[in-house]
């Protein structure tokens, strides 16, 4: 399999000009409203709605404008949107750094409408849009809006949608990516030993499969629930961290691949070999800067030691699509999907999510 051509250090697009993009701030919708397209801005959509950072239940449905594609963005029929711990963070405004990012806002959500990764069909394209037209299948990750009937995003940040997966299934393949960084990050190669702590969850359950997928000995750590389930996608060996300690066991592996982050990263490094690479993708480090915690800790430790100690923050790459899109439609990985909810029920979703206990991918149904 390719990995897909970037790579965990490639610079993503500024997402402040992509978010000038996603044009659900009011302001924003006025002025970048063409003459010709304000047709189209006077329809109607159904739309979870954001207007105060809380729990999710602050989360409605409205109707408001569909948003108006620039010349460069594409209008897409969503079908399924993905609910994930980012979208959480977004909601709650939680970490607080989120709210001082184009993900937020202050005093309140600068973003009308939540949601990231989506599927759907492109009902019309921008005037300089000329690799998709109106009918196309196709998934992708905004930086929000995706909790809605309709969406607009940059054309280059969709891909085409996997033949072998319905709507709903293609909205949680965006997840890999973050699998994908990782494993990327830790320079997993055939036959290593790799480590997943985490497997169970929605980003687990794609790194399961694509550790598998390059040719890697994976050791998944669940709890004793979702034993069968990581199982049966793949993983060589469990951990029942509720009756087991990866770190006491004596088995040192040639890359961890971290998505829960409640050890030390002296109990991960006992775990590793000595030229071993830990590879952070958890959240944690409480209520204010969240990961940064634990990312300054690791560049810290990392200078004193020969194993690599690293994180990362994911960033939405329509390569990374398409290596995922190659695996799926290899049938070396599919979506693990828990949950499903109506458009209506977003905030339930997110609810689930934030309690840090779902297994693979939860799903919004936005359209048949
Ligand atoms: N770096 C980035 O840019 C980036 C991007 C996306 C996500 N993330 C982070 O990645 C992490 C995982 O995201 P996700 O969407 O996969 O979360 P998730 O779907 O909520 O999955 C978390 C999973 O971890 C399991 N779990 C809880 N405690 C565990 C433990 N001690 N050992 C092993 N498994 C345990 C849970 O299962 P049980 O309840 O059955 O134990 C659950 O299945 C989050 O911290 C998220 O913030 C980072």
């Amino acid at each position: 399999m390719t990995y897909g051509v970037s790579s965990a250090t490639k610079k993503a697009p500024p997402h402040g000009e992509r978010e000038r993009k996603n044009m659900y701030a009011a302001q924003e919708i006025r002025s970048t409203v063409r003459p010709a397209a304000a047709t189209a801005s006077a329809t109607k959509m159904q739309a979870i709605v954001h207007r105060q950072y809380g729990t999710p239940d602050v989360l409605h449905v409205e109707e408001i404008d569909r948003p108006v594609p620039g010349d460069e963005d594409v209008l897409v029929r969503v079908h399924a949107a993905g609910a994930n711990i980012g979208d959480h963070h977004v909601v709650t405004g939680r970490p607080y750094l989120i709210r001082l990012s184009p993900y937020g806002g202050l005093p309140r959500p600068k973003n009308l409408v939540p949601g990231a990764t989506f599927a759907g069909r492109v009902e019309a394209v921008g005037a300089k849009v000329t690799t998709l037209r109106k009918g196309d299948e196709v998934f992708g990750q905004a930086d929000n809006g995706a909790f809605a009937e309709y969406l607009v995003i940059p054309a280059k940040m969709v891909a085409p949608k996997p033949k072998n997966l319905t709507f709903e299934e293609a909205a949680a393949v965006p997840w890999g990516a973050t699998a994908l960084m990782g494993l990327r990050a830790g320079g997993v190669v055939a036959g290593q030993k790799v480590l997943i702590i985490g497997a169970a969850g929605g980003v687990g359950t794609w790194a399961v499969q694509i550790a598998k997928a390059l040719g890697a000995h994976v050791t998944a750590v669940c709890s004793s629930r979702s034993i069968e389930m990581v199982r049966g996608i793949g993983a060589d060996e469990v951990i029942d961290y509720t009756k087991e300690d990866f770190a006491a066991g004596g088995a040192r592996f040639d890359v961890i691949l971290d998505m829960v982050g409640d050890r030390t990263i002296a109990d991960c490094q006992r775990a590793l070999l000595p030229k071993g690479a830990y590879v952070s993708s958890a959240g944690g480090g409480g209520d204010w800067i969240g990961p940064f915690l634990r990312l300054g800790a690791l560049l810290l430790k990392s200078l004193f030691t020969k194993q690599k100690l690293k994180s990362f923050i994911m960033t939405p790459d329509r390569n990374n699509l398409v290596a995922l899109t190659e695996l799926v439609e290899a049938g070396k990985a599919k979506p693990v999907i828990e949950r499903t909810y109506p458009l209506r029920e977003a905030g339930a979703a997110l609810t689930h999510v934030g309690e840090g206990h779902a297994r693979g991918q939860t799903v919004i149904k936005i359209a048949t």
